[in-house]
């Protein structure tokens, strides 16, 4: 009898631990529909490493506090996300995938973390950023460049924004010639020369840049981009 009620009470508490991580504490009314670039990628991102330049962004700031708020734009299956939970942050995690979120559940030792954790369903542009609370830190890996060119500017000002006097950003911006995207993709994102790049950390000190050009996976490739990691003014 014991070990029937020890048995239902952990089944109970599985179910219930991935129902908190699949209730989004908000979804955009019509998110983009399911892409299959993205579910591909989230397969094959699943066992990876979480991203260096945040990893090490990350170790620097040493800010680990359980009062600290994060937001990770373009989460994407949560590597980073679970990196600043391991760390003390309260995360609010977005993605416009709302798949993203499933594969993020298979992170390990996740769930315990899931009171820290907020997921939204949402793009970047379409974000309640007015029902966010002012952040002690952005890290954006891989993600923003994948806004248009008209979009991003007034997201970039309202992310801006979020984050507190002295907290950090961290992530990258892509250069014109990140070859890896086909034409019909690249209409859709956004791409920065160096000088265009560093001027949107004009509100910051930047206490870390690195600028990457290095082969892309498809064969005759470059992967050029500029990471940034700046303290707010
Ligand atoms: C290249 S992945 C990077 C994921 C993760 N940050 C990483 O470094 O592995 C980009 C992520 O941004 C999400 N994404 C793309 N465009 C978006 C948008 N406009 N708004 C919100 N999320 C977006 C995708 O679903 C995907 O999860």
């Amino acid at each position: 009898m014991a070990f029937i009620h020890k048995l239902t009470t952990t089944l109970l508490a599985i179910i219930v631990s991935f129902l908190l991580l699949t209730t989004h504490s908000y979804a955009q009314s019509n998110p983009p529909p399911k892409n299959k670039y993205w579910e591909a990628y989230f397969k094959a991102k699943l066992r990876d490493p979480p991203t260096g330049f945040i990893v090490d962004g990350l170790n620097a700031i040493q800010q680990n506090s359980p009062n600290k708020i994060a937001l990770d734009l373009g989460c994407g299956v949560g590597h980073e996300t679970l990196q600043l939970l391991q760390r003390g942050y309260q995360v609010v995690a977005v993605d416009s995938q709302a798949e993203a979120f499933e594969y993020m559940k298979q992170q390990p030792n996740i769930l315990q973390y899931q009171g820290n954790l907020r997921t939204i369903v949402s793009t970047f542009e379409k974000l309640p950023f007015s029902e966010l609370p002012q952040v002690d830190l952005v890290i954006a890996s891989f993600a923003l460049p994948f806004m248009k060119t008209q979009d991003f500017n007034p997201t970039w000002q309202k992310i801006v924004e979020k984050i507190k006097p002295g907290g950090y950003f961290i992530g990258n911006f892509f250069a014109p010639d990140f070859s890896f995207f086909a034409e019909k993709f690249r209409s859709h994102m956004t791409f920065h020369s160096k000088a265009e790049a560093m001027a949107l950390l004009n509100g910051f000190e930047i206490v870390g840049f690195q600028e990457v050009n290095v082969p892309g996976t498809k064969p005759g490739t470059m992967n050029h981009y500029y990471v940034f990691m700046g303290k707010k003014r």
